[in-house]
């Protein structure tokens, strides 16, 4: 690391920042994006919405209108429901009212990344508990965990991300039960699969529910995310949340994609279809094993190196991401479900590198 004129903070000296790997590749199914874009419909509305929006002036500082809107779409009153730049900015919202120093967090690895970076970027203590392959979180051990840990806050991710996992709700009761403290369900995928723990909101006033437009949305890069809660959280994030923090653009597009919910959501049924149809071939791969997912993408695993493989995967255009350094995830690599034609180009290059590796 080059040295800087002012040193950053200690505890952060050592943490890399978050970066996936962006190399250009005609085909990128890297980052769980979705392959469509927004319907055509939906974007016509925006264009027309945003035309019309007074920008001197600075936007709902909270965001109403989109949050009862998704609130709408859940039976849920607006006041539990917060909006935010992605899934991401509500996760670091809730660490910066609910973690902090001399507070931890719980989590289960592997997972996804970014738990891990937020908590120490707000300065909370980092403790890890690890899941077994195929990953699926045992209410048992779990409440043990939380028992023995105290955490202020636990996470569970599901469907998680790398594995696709899908945790049972039976996991997220248990972390609740076990002690007093924020239970964060990450559903950044919950529309692909899996039992989702919206369903349990009113019994559980310690459980916080983060969803995202990333995925099924097909909106990665309007950046909205939210969190469905009860009322007394959000009226704790708003402490600590930046005024304006949702620009009246993002509030547009959020709330213009919820009339367009059906249209946008459309594709989730292809995508759960191609999801299933890829694993298939993918299993017909001499020695791929595919794990089972409920999101939009697969975790798989091969007998060659991971990082070499990635790499010639990229040569041929085809970009995945390389999870084979991740303890308990060596030799597996993870693909987005892209269109049939893309999911079709990414195994036909598989089964090419993987023939060039064998002989
Ligand atoms: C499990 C999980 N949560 C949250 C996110 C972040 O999503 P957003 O784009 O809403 O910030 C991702 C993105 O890949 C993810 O995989």
């Amino acid at each position: 690391m080059s040295e800087r004129p002012v040193e950053i903070r200690d505890d952060l000296r050592a943490l890399p920042p978050y970066r996936a790997p962006q190399v250009d590749a005609p085909m990128r199914l890297n980052t769980n994006e979705s392959p469509w874009p927004p319907p055509e419909g939906m974007m016509k509305d925006l264009a027309e919405r945003v035309s019309r929006l007074a920008l001197n002036r600075y936007p709902d500082r909270e965001a109403k209108a989109l949050r009862d809107g998704l609130g709408a779409r859940f039976a849920w009153p607006g006041a539990g429901v917060w909006a935010a730049n992605g899934s991401n900015e509500i996760m670091q919202t809730l660490l910066l009212a609910f973690g902090g120093p001399r507070r931890d967090v719980l989590l289960f690895q592997p997972t996804y990344a970014m738990h891990d970076h937020i908590a120490r970027v707000t300065g909370t203590r980092v403790i890890e508990r690890r899941a077994h392959e195929p990953w699926v979180l045992d209410p048992e051990e779990v409440a043990r965990a939380v028992g023995e840990t105290e955490p202020a806050i636990t996470f569970v991710c599901s469907p998680n991300n790398p594995t696709g996992t899908a945790q049972g709700l039976d996991v997220v009761r248990a972390a609740l039960d076990a002690r007093r403290g924020l239970v964060v369900v990450d559903e950044a995928y919950a529309e692909f699969g899996g039992e989702s723990a919206t369903t349990i909101l009113g019994r559980h006033d310690r459980l916080a529910v983060v969803r995202s437009f990333s995925k099924s949305w097909r909106l990665a890069g309007a950046r909205i995310g939210y969190l469905l809660a009860q009322p007394w959280m959000i009226e704790a994030l708003q402490v600590v949340r930046l005024p304006y923090h949702l620009s009246a653009l993002t509030q547009a597009c959020g709330e213009v994609a919820v009339r367009h919910a059906g249209a946008t959501l459309s594709a989730v049924e292809e995508i759960v279809a191609e999801r299933d149809r890829l694993a298939k071939e993918m299993q017909r791969v001499r020695s791929v094993e595919v794990f089972p997912s409920a999101a939009n993408f697969l975790l798989f695993r091969t007998p060659a190196e991971g990082t070499p493989l990635w790499r010639s995967l990229a040569d041929r255009g085809v970009l995945i991401r390389d999870f084979s350094t991740m303890p308990g995830l060596e030799r597996c690599l993870r693909v987005t479900v892209g269109s049939s034609e893309q999911n079709a180009a990414f195994v036909e290059a598989l089964r090419g590198v993987l023939t060039d590796a064998a002989t």
